[in-house]
């Protein structure tokens, strides 16, 4: 089974073929440095960018791989949540393709792909808890079997990627913001004081646009008084929130749900805070811990391929439910 599948949500363009569920035969990915000079995705500038890679890497993709599209058996493409304009670029063309050739396309949730990234290197063992963290979600899932998901909880305000991004750019450091912060976290000690937001304590929920605003506020501060601020030791102390709220929530749940596996999934599960820290607390739990290696972390077509076969063979138009 050779699927062909195409990635368009927010800034990257991404076409990758997938057989059987596994192996990538190539997984092309275009990122837009565009948005870089505006600290952020310009939604339009995305979509028009969109437009003008897509046919060039599909033609890359299928040269790469050897392959033509009779080579291919079906096409999964994301379908949603993300940037509407840009979703339609991805959408279409793998519709055209579809139409062309007729072949099947799968319409994929964005979210189950950067889940399933996590099948690429490894299987999964159920039930499992999987913290799902990016640009634009923060969400605990529970997984019983293949292509079932139940959302435990997920951020009330920003998504953790979102609030590494506008640190990042109010302190102007670049973008995007998490890696620069991981880095600079790394040579920093966590000495300034920043609220570490639990919610309830039985709540799956997150909220980081407190601790976001506190270390706007801190920085602002200190430039107001001409008092020197330690950027590394700034983000470090923003980092340890960020990781300390992830990983206790994490833990609950996976307690509470008695699972064999959690996995961490999407562009902060790149976070070497977050990795080592989680790591040690699993360690501690007996669970097994998967993420994804750092190139498959962010977005890339080859992590809806595998989440599309899933879904298809499952047979399933997908349940995603909310637990109360
Ligand atoms: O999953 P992704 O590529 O796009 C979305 O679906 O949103 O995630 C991108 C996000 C950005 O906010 C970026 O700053 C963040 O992932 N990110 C990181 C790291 N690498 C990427 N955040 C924290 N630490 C990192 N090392
Ligand atoms: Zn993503």
């Amino acid at each position: 089974m050779r699927i062909l599948a195409i990635e368009s949500s927010c800034d990257e363009t991404s076409v990758a073929i997938i057989e059987d569920g596994k192996k990538v035969l190539t997984n092309v990915v275009y990122t837009q440095a565009i948005h870089q000079k505006y600290g952020g995705v310009v939604p339009e500038v995305a979509s028009r960018r969109h437009i003008e890679k897509i046919t060039l890497v599909l033609d890359e993709a299928m040269k790469e791989a050897g392959l033509t599209y009779n080579d291919i058996d079906k096409i999964a493409v994301t379908s949603e949540p993300g940037l509407i304009g840009s979703l339609m670029v991805g959408v279409n063309a793998a519709k055209t393709i579809g139409l062309a050739y007729n072949k099947p396309v799968i319409m994929v949730n964005h979210i189950y792909g950067h889940i399933y990234a996590n099948y690429l290197e490894h299987d999964f063992i159920f039930p499992l808890i999987a913290l799902v963290v990016s640009g634009g979600h923060t969400e605990l899932v529970l997984m019983k079997k293949h292509f079932d998901f139940t959302v435990l909880g997920q951020t009330l305000d920003d998504a953790v990627g979102e609030a590494y991004d506008k640190v990042a750019r109010v302190v102007e450091v670049g973008y995007p913001g998490g890696p620069i912060l991981d880095k600079m976290a790394k040579t920093g000690k966590a000495i300034y004081p920043l609220p570490h937001i639990k919610l309830a304590k039985d709540s799956f929920d997150f909220s980081f646009s407190g601790l976001k605003s506190a270390v706007i506020n801190l920085y602002n501060k200190y430039k107001a008084q001409n008092l020197t601020l330690n950027y590394n030791d700034l983000a470090a102390s923003f980092q340890d929130a960020v990781v300390d709220v992830l990983v206790s929530k994490t833990k609950m749940a996976a307690q509470k749900y008695q699972a064999k596996q959690v996995l961490i999934a999407g562009g902060v599960a790149a976070n070497s805070g977050l990795r080592a820290r989680m790591q040690d607390e699993m360690d501690k739990m007996g669970i097994i811990l998967t993420y994804p290696t750092i190139k498959n972390c962010t977005d890339n077509a080859a992590m809806i391929g595998v989440a599309g076969y899933f879904q298809d063979k499952e047979k399933l138009s997908s349940i995603y439910t909310t637990s109360n």
